[in-house]
């Protein structure tokens, strides 16, 4: 039988008692996707299953999403992504550590991510945290004249990073001529209402956004650079040390996320530092929300 107990920590929720390569339920979709918009991320404890199992199982939260980078896409299963430093792409410093930024996925595209899961298949002996911002929380905890401010504004996206954040070191990714044209700017409000839980919360105020309307540059650059540190206060930010078999599911539209650290390379994929993620996301509302 399914337990979920929060984390106790800012957000987060922990699943045990479920097996997900069974047949899923719509009143265990029910409970799954009520913890997720409670608690903004669940992580599903013990689940050593086929990827074919996960696929599946990912298919009832949305639709499935092609990653803009294609060398992240697997052979017969492309909308997962392998996230780790265990392969040859994994060389590369901006593959490698291209998430040990704060951001959310698929901020840049018009239809944008609504969940992302990541399945730890290889984790690190020390290290390899994801951190989780709940971004519901962040918006409530706003002064009530900056809440009032940020309800009413729409920023401009790309997808890559906000050229003027300099606090952190950011890698580039990498992208093809192609995937640049295949990218347009979209426009986001910074304040987002859930469509099933009607959560409001700040929206990705990191990494994607470049331009808030009505704004200057500089205007942009002070008031998000306000936005991310005030979200990302460890007050609202939930810290996950995988254990192997652990799916991460978090609630994109309401949370920031980032990997904690960056990473090296392995050696070899059984190393000490071998880290391992079956990463896949989805655009839409869950299939039991459409019936
Ligand atoms: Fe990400």
């Amino acid at each position: 039988m399914v337990n979920i107990e929060p984390t106790g920590e800012a957000c987060g929720a922990i699943v045990t008692g479920i097996d997900i390569s069974e047949n899923l339920t719509d009143e265990l979709m029910y409970q799954l996707t009520t913890a997720l918009y409670d608690h903004r991320c669940i992580i599903i404890k013990n689940q050593d299953i086929s990827k074919d199992a996960y696929y599946k199982f990912a298919k009832h939260w949305g639709n499935l999403i092609l990653h803009v980078l294609d060398y992240l896409r697997m052979p017969d299963y492309p909308e997962m992504m392998a996230i780790g430093n265990t392969e040859e792409k994994d060389k590369d410093d901006a593959i490698r550590n291209g998430a040990a930024v704060w951001h959310t996925d698929g901020s840049y595209i018009e239809d944008p991510t609504t969940v992302t899961m990541l399945y730890a298949k290889k984790i690190p002996k020390t290290g390899g945290e994801t951190l989780i911002a709940d971004m519901v929380q962040a918006y409530e905890g706003l002064d009530p004249s900056l809440k009032s401010k940020v309800d009413a504004l729409t920023a401009k996206h790309y997808y890559g990073r906000a050229q003027f954040d300099k606090d952190e070191h950011e890698p580039v990714p990498i992208r093809t001529e192609k995937q640049a044209n295949t990218n347009d700017i979209c426009e986001k409000p910074l304040v987002f209402k859930h469509p099933v839980s009607g959560h409001k919360s700040l929206y990705a105020v990191a990494h994607s956004p470049f331009q808030i309307n009505g704004f200057t540059e500089k205007e942009t650059q002070v008031l998000l650079a306000e936005l991310k540190s005030h979200a990302t206060q460890s007050r609202f930010v939930y810290s996950h040390l995988y254990e192997v078999d652990d799916i991460l599911i978090f609630d994109t539209l309401s949370t920031m996320h980032r990997a904690k650290e960056q990473m090296n390379v392995a050696k070899n994929p059984g190393a000490d530092n071998a880290r391992l993620l079956w990463r896949l996301s989805t655009k839409g509302i869950p299939f039991i929300y459409r019936k």
